[in-house]
């Protein structure tokens, strides 16, 4: 029987999924592998196992799409919260099922794409002697250990195009728009989307603002002569008081869905200043169409190199990406930490240059008239362990 090389998809969809599945098909086969694609994540490894074919003629022409042509869910069996003091033990029953099933299809071994939670999975396999190796996804870039992920570029690109059409019909009717981005634990696509697309308030969840600030930066513009404002907040953005707002709690041990900080900002701005407010809440339109160029490279590449780490049977590995190379480090290190946006790095400084305000009040002065070349050094990757975070599958 030829030997063939496992594929699934985990955890929340993004834009990029199909490159990586299409990157590790064609790769595959150059290697003389067959490859098999589990259907619906983890789920289709057991009881019953679900999977089809890959093949150049069914993964033809999915370079550029959305979603997932294996399914996924964030559900379901296997469930293990990320975080080494917080994690969830998988069954050791549906653990020898998967390695039977490894073990029947003649795998060389197990492509996982997935963020910390599905990776925090994969880990356990490796640790169960299972051949496996894994892929960083998720549109909130806050895996350490890679400096993107693919899927955040396409995010941004969204947030950025939202803002843009957000900027006209805001300057048309002297309003105030606030756009709710997503971004659980980091800010970056908040950030990024706000400087492409030339917001005047971000708000993020690394760094405490106040109303005051927010409103601060309103009559600053107005004092200027301009009427309008746009102000992006990323939906895990602590409220002043630290509260984070959300929108039910889940069962299943899935995290806490958040969402509805925007329509808070929009109101308090309204009661405060009396200024028209609107908020759009971009939500999963961040995590569907088509990859950017960006997201293709990187995810086709990270494909090709998964399946040459499980070609020299280089197991519990997990690609990232260490500009400009392609490399790898054990799973288990990068699902234990979160990269989040660092206070004091470039961007943020650069956007406080211009003049964008993080409601916190520091916004009329540019931080580059004092900044030294040695400040730079405090922008190395920030990173929080993740044993308190909440995630589950991401
Ligand atoms: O991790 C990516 C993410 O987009 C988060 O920013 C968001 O909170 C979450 O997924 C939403 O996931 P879902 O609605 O699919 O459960």
């Amino acid at each position: 029987m030829t030997k063939r090389i496992g594929i699934l998809t985990s955890g929340g969809d993004c834009p990029g999924l199909n490159a990586v599945i299409r990157g590790a098909v064609k790769s595959s086969q150059q290697l003389g592998y067959e490859c098999v694609g589990f259907l619906r994540g983890y789920e289709g490894l057991v009881d019953p196992v679900t999977y089809k074919l890959l093949n150049s003629k069914n993964t033809s022409g999915i370079l550029n799409q959305g979603g997932t042509i294996l399914g996924s869910t964030n559900k379901g069996r296997f469930v293990a919260r990320s975080g080494v003091d917080n994690r969830e033990e998988l069954d050791i029953e549906l653990l020898a099922g998967v390695q039977a099933t490894v073990e029947q299809l003649n795998l060389q071994g197990l492509v996982c794409i997935g963020g910390d939670g599905s990776l925090a999975i994969a880990q356990q396999f490796h640790e169960f002697g299972i051949p496996v190796v894994g892929v960083p996804k998720t549109i909130d870039n806050d895996l350490s250990a890679t400096a993107y992920t693919f899927g955040f570029d396409s995010a941004v690109a969204c947030a950025t195009d939202a803002l843009d059409r957000l900027h006209t019909t805001a300057a048309a009717h002297d309003r105030v728009m606030v756009l709710e981005v997503m971004g659980r634990h980091a800010g970056w696509i908040a950030l990024h989307s706000g400087i492409a697309g030339g917001a005047d308030v971000i708000l993020l969840p690394e760094i405490a603002w106040s109303f005051d600030g927010v409103c601060q930066k309103i009559i600053e513009r107005e004092q200027q002569g301009k009427h309008f404002t746009l102000v992006v907040v990323a939906e895990g953005a602590h409220l002043p008081d630290g509260a984070m707002v959300t929108r039910e709690r889940r069962s299943e041990n899935r995290q806490v869905a958040l969402g509805g900080i925007g329509n808070v900002v929009a109101a308090e701005i309204q009661t405060r200043l009396g200024r028209e407010t609107r908020c759009v809440v971009l939500g999963h339109l961040q995590r569907g169409g088509p990859p950017t160029t960006f997201d293709r490279v990187l995810a086709t590449q990270f494909g090709a190199f998964a399946v040459g780490l499980l070609h020299r049977r280089e197991f519990g590995r997990m690609v990232c990406f260490n500009p400009p190379a392609i490399e790898s480090v054990w799973i288990t290190d990068a699902v234990s930490k979160l990269r989040t946006v660092e206070p004091n790095s470039s961007a943020v400084q650069a956007a406080r240059a211009l003049g964008i305000s993080f409601g916190d009040g520091r916004c009329s002065r540019s931080p580059f008239e004092t900044m030294t070349t040695t400040d730079h050094a405090a922008e190395t990757k920030n990173e929080e362990p993740l044993a308190n975070s909440q995630a589950a599958l991401v």
